[in-house]
């Protein structure tokens, strides 16, 4: 039987006894386990059996070959990869065969590595980039490096921005990145979001979770048309944007709509809000990265179907709409997301941490939330989620359209602060209502303002951050 013992043992004498037990293998499975097992290979190995696995029948198989030749200490290996290169389909393969040239880390294959640039696949030439990133002293290869910041693809771009031109345009906060100012913590203003905007500073924000008005379909929200609903969020995320600090994210919740027939002569309305948004996000500078569909009990949703259990006819098949989305973006940058956690110190870090329990998948089951004064309020399970997995404790998150305020009493639950803005009086009201009543709001010296009161604290705030 071949274990991993045999295998450390033919390797360590040399290429022969392993290429012998290679050469009697039939199975396929039996060559992968025992190229996958190598590990180090020591420098009396010549890898000459690597080379005709390089032509292998089977993708894998030449993969792993090319993997090992990788590892050689012996880096006479170029002649050999470059005709597989030159004959090989599998874009993996050819990464790694890119990816052997480069660990070579030898300057004779400069020229191949920049002849690779020219590659029609995004990802080869990708591999060719961090082969020649090793050459970075190099004048010719910055010199046909940097021109590939225009590249067609994007992969491309990113990588080129991040090595060559990033630190010239990065633009600088005046704050740490665990810290916001005083005079947002906690707050609530009634006004236009726009408005409200226009006096919080550039990257100030750590989260915002948010479900924008509808379109028109309920009352709280009319629009001249469906374009002007789109500018005008396009205005808003430009805005929430700007105040988001670097890396950190945006979560929008929204749902196709539908605007309810004129009269029987004419058909009801459906406004795609999710994917109609989603271009403008990506223009504003937000990076998409995940999307999170919320599931509710059929029994909780409109009931559509109907008309189609009656008559059973194609075409007129009308399921009921049991999802949301919650969008996943994240202010772009290239930084890891390493860099944003590694900004928080160790304890907030270990009391941050997400308890057993969390939802493993991105389809989030959880019953709808109904209350009088508002049509359209979040579970408190929704918020928490959200707040728990995309914030650190002691962080500010935002809700630009705040309606009864679940983002803000939630927020405050886990230890984080809140800012909260929302034009409807009465919705304001509700809100400032529950401080007698809901403990949660009650607990916190939560600050209910008019946008003038919000510019006189900004004003008087004299102490910054006041930590
Ligand atoms: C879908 S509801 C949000 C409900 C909220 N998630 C909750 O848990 O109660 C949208 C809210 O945005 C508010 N709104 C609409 N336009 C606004 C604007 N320009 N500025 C601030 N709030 C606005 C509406 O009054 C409404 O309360």
């Amino acid at each position: 039987m071949i274990t991993k013992e045999l295998i450390t043992e033919l390797k360590n004498k040399g290429n022969g006894d392993l290429s012998y037990l290679l050469d009697k293998q039939k199975d396929n499975k039996t060559i992968i386990f025992i190229l996958e097992n190598l590990g180090y290979l020591p420098s009396n190995f010549d890898g000459t059996v690597f080379k005709t696995l390089l032509q292998h029948d089977y993708g894998k198989i030449r993969l792993l070959a090319a993997k090992n030749i990788a590892k050689l200490t012996n880096t006479d290996n170029i002649e050999i990869l470059l005709q597989a290169l030159q004959n090989e389909k599998d874009t993996a393969v050819k990464r790694e065969i890119v990816s052997a040239i480069g660990r070579a880390k030898n300057i004779k294959n400069k020229q191949i590595l920049l002849n690779i640039l020219q590659d029609n696949d995004p990802k080869i030439v990708c591999q060719a980039i961090r082969g020649l990133l090793v050459f970075s002293n190099d004048n010719e290869v910055i010199e046909n490096l940097k021109p590939l910041v225009n590249h067609p693809n994007e992969m491309v771009r990113t990588v080129i921005y991040k090595e060559f031109f990033s630190n010239t345009t990065s633009k600088q906060s005046d704050l740490p990145h665990t810290e916001t100012y005083n005079f947002l913590k906690n707050v609530v203003v009634n006004d236009d979001v726009l408005k409200v905007l226009r006096y919080v500073p550039d990257e100030s924000i750590h989260l915002t979770f948010t479900s924008p008005p509808y379109y028109n379909a309920r009352d709280y929200s009319i629009y001249a048309s469906y374009q002007d609903y789109l500018n005008f969020l396009d205005s808003v995320f430009k805005e929430t944007h700007r105040v988001t600090k670097e890396g950190r994210f945006l979560i929008v919740n929204t749902s196709p709509i539908i605007i309810p027939r004129v009269s029987r002569s004419h058909s009801s309305k459906r406004y795609p809000i999710p994917f109609d948004l989603h271009p403008y996000l990506i223009k504003q500078g937000w990076e998409f990265i995940d999307d999170i569909v919320w599931l509710k009990p059929e029994t909780s949703v409109k009931n559509r179907i109907g008309g189609f259990m009656q008559h059973r006819k194609p075409l007129a098949y009308k399921p009921n709409a049991v999802t949301e989305y919650l969008m996943v973006y994240r202010k772009q940058t290239e930084k890891l997301l390493d860099w944003n956690i590694r900004s928080y110190d160790q304890d907030t870090v270990e009391k941050s941490k997400v308890a057993d329990g969390y939802e493993t998948t991105n389809v989030w089951k959880i019953d709808p939330c109904f209350n009088k004064i508002h049509s359209a309020v979040f579970p408190v399970e929704l918020c928490k989620r959200v707040i728990q997995y995309y914030s650190y404790k002691g962080d500010i998150v935002f809700d630009p359209f705040a309606g009864s305020g679940t983002v803000g009493k939630t927020a405050k639950s886990l230890d984080r602060f809140f800012f909260l803005t929302e034009q409807e009086k009465v919705y304001f009201d509700y809100m400032l209502s529950k401080t007698k009543t809901n403990a949660l709001f009650n607990e916190i010296k939560t600050r209910f303002l008019t946008l003038e009161q919000f510019n006189e604290t900004i004003i008087n705030d004299t102490n910054g951050t006041g930590n």
